[in-house]
């Protein structure tokens, strides 16, 4: 490899090639300590035309790439394998904004900022970049453009996919695609930039990228509302939609078990709400009007759902610490339960109209089958978007519960998860996590069809191979 160094060394500083164990290592583990690589070494460019020299000098040497961003990731894309021969190539020092076009309402950017960055220079400009998510202090626009990532705005605004106007990526053979365009129509043939979003880092690197603004609301109003069943909370969900439709910017369900979970890491975040309710349920209007036309929406709707007994009990925050820690106790679910150790997560998407029937027979299944689990189900309810995650009875050590149960536990929820009709990822993707399950679930046409777009754009199989689909 040493020609390969010396070749690489003519275009990037030796700073940016990290080579050394200790200056590798914080790049090899994803954020849930999940997986854990070896690479050849990290690579830090800062510009397109560098990214687009490493790419064409691995595929010179036959060295696969790992794309990597702020490495949150849950399906272990960003990770590398074992071998020790591929690289990462992380985009963090990717991280201008090139331009925000206020009567175009867009922002061109790199796909190293980070996204809380981006949210913030858009509000200082008085625009909503909505893409929000637990992660935002550290996950960056091109991973989050390469997952296609959810978040708890997709009710309103659509994923990534739905907020990126433009890409520029660069391909497999080191080529610059320049579609950096902020048009909302563009019907010119095949969508190449669709196909790259969600890609995953195996068809192209992205390497910048045009993004829709909102203008930011005047006013959002939260509050927590106590549900019974699954039945009420979609409900719920049905009548906010029809009351508030476009000001409704949040629904998002937590389950007793996730928030007792919660409770036990972050006691400061008790539930505020009386009597421990089986289902309780975040929501959030976003107004342009006024301050008092959405309060007064939101009490009316609130006073027609305990009308209708679909609610037990309300609680609105009254200022915007309260609201923020409402949102706080939602998000740190996830920090419970890395806390509380291993887990099984499943990402599941399943339609409203079938998710009270899967949730109370997969809860019942499971709980046979698998005495004293616990059932971490939580989510973008408005989405049909359920964590619908295992951890292992209390007491027992959960890499071991894991290393026995964990096959039958994901077959027994997918199989659940195909009767209904749903995904096996709604918002973070394959990776290597779920790389075998893919196949069962897209079915031999998809499946194959995928193959054959990876082997035309990526021939030699050098981009992230052996994630999303193997070639
Ligand atoms: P990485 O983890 O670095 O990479 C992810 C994948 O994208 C990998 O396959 C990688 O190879 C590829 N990739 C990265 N950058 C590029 C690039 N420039 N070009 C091509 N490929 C690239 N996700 C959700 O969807 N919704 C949530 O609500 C959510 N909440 C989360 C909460 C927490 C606390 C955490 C830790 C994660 C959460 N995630 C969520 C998952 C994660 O944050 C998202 O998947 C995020 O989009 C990943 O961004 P990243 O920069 O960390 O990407
Ligand atoms: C979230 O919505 O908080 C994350 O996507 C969920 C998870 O931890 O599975
Ligand atoms: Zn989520």
């Amino acid at each position: 490899m040493q020609h390969f160094f010396q070749q690489l060394s003519t275009f990037l500083e030796s700073k940016y090639i990290l080579i050394q164990d200790e200056d590798k290592a914080p790049y090899l583990t994803d954020w849930r300590k999940r997986f854990t690589g070896k690479a050849l070494a990290v690579l830090l460019p800062s510009t397109s035309a560098e990214v687009a020299s490493i790419v064409r000098l691995c595929a010179q040497h036959h060295v696969s790439i790992v794309p990597q961003g702020g490495h949150t990731g849950f399906c272990g894309g960003a990770t590398p394998d074992n071998s020790g021969t591929q690289i990462i190539l992380n985009l963090k020092r990717m991280n201008q904004i090139r331009e925000i076009d206020i009567a175009n309402q867009t922002i061109t950017l790199e796909a190293g900022c980070i996204l809380q960055n981006v949210q913030v220079k858009a509000a200082e400009q008085g625009f909503l970049f909505p893409l929000s998510l637990g992660a935002e202090g550290s996950c960056m626009i091109g991973g989050n453009l390469a997952t296609n990532a959810g978040g708890t705005n997709v009710l309103r605004y659509g994923n990534t996919r739905d907020l990126c106007l433009g890409l520029e990526v660069v391909t497999a053979t080191g080529e610059i695609w320049n579609g950096i365009k902020g048009l909302r129509k563009d019907n010119t043939g095949y969508d190449l930039r669709d196909l790259f979003i969600g890609s995953e880092g195996t068809l192209g690197i992205i390497t910048a990228a045009v993004m829709k603004l909102y203008p930011l609301p005047i006013s959002q109003w939260t509050t927590l509302v106590a549900c019974e069943n699954i039945t009420s909370s979609i409900a719920l969900l049905n009548l906010f939609q029809k009351r508030a439709n476009s000001l409704l910017t949040g629904f998002e369900m937590m389950t007793q078990e996730s928030l007792e979970l919660n409770e036990k890491h972050f006691p400061h975040m008790a539930n505020p709400l009386q009597g421990k309710p089986p289902f309780t349920i975040l929501i959030e209007l976003s107004d342009h009007e006024s301050e008092a036309h959405v309060k007064q929406l939101l009490e009316m709707i609130l006073e027609e759902a305990f009308e209708s007994q679909l609610i037990s009990d309300a609680v609105i925050a009254s200022n915007l610490t309260q609201a923020n820690a409402f949102w706080h106790m939602r998000e740190h679910i996830t920090l419970a339960q890395a806390e509380e150790g291993a887990n099984l997560k499943h990402d599941i998407t399943i339609p409203l109209s079938a998710l009270d029937s899967f949730i109370q027979e997969t809860d019942e299944l499971l709980r046979d089958r698998f005495p004293g689990i616990r059932i971490i189900n939580f989510g973008h309810l408005g989405d049909g978007n359920l964590h619908y995650n295992i951890a292992p009875p209390l007491g027992a050590d959960p890499k071991t519960f894991n290393a026995s149960n964990e096959k039958p536990i994901h077959e027994l929820v997918y199989a659940q998860v195909e009767r209904c009709n749903g995904s096996i990822s709604a918002e973070h993707g394959v990776g290597q996590l779920k790389l075998d399950d893919l196949r069962a679930h897209k079915g031999d046409v998809a499946h194959e069809l995928m193959k054959t777009l990876k082997r035309a754009l990526d021939p030699q199989n050098i981009l992230n191979p052996h994630k999303v689909v193997s070639i």
